[in-house]
């Protein structure tokens, strides 16, 4: 089994912010904070909204869905707020010369 990789070069994800990434069958949040790297699925789970156009909060490690509020963790996708009550799924990151590669 095969499995979509995703990647990016590094410095044009800035800390603190979200960016979009999708291959057309995977859509993940890649998320920075600091030189750490997070992703997470983009589709909110209470309503299909996109995570990384949301706000990134680098201390909690969380990013807040724009449409009703809800946070969900950058760790392990759970929402950490309603109105959603189903984590969004969790995908490896790492970082391989200058690029981010996302793989689920
Ligand atoms: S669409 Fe994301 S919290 Fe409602």
């Amino acid at each position: 089994m095969t499995h979509p990789v995703l990647r990016v070069p590094r410095d044009e994800v800035l800390s603190g912010t979200a960016v979009r990434l999708t291959d057309g069958a995977v859509t993940v949040c890649l998320v920075r904070v600091g030189d750490d790297f997070y992703a997470i699925g983009d589709s909110c789970s209470h309503g299909a909204v996109s995570l990384s156009e949301g706000e990134v909060d680098a201390e909690g490690l969380v990013v807040e869905c724009w449409m009703h509020g809800s946070s969900f963790s950058l760790l392990d996708g759970r929402p950490q707020s309603l109105p959603a009550i189903k984590p969004v799924p969790v995908y490896e990151v790492t970082v391989e010369g200058d690029e981010v590669v996302v793989r689920s």
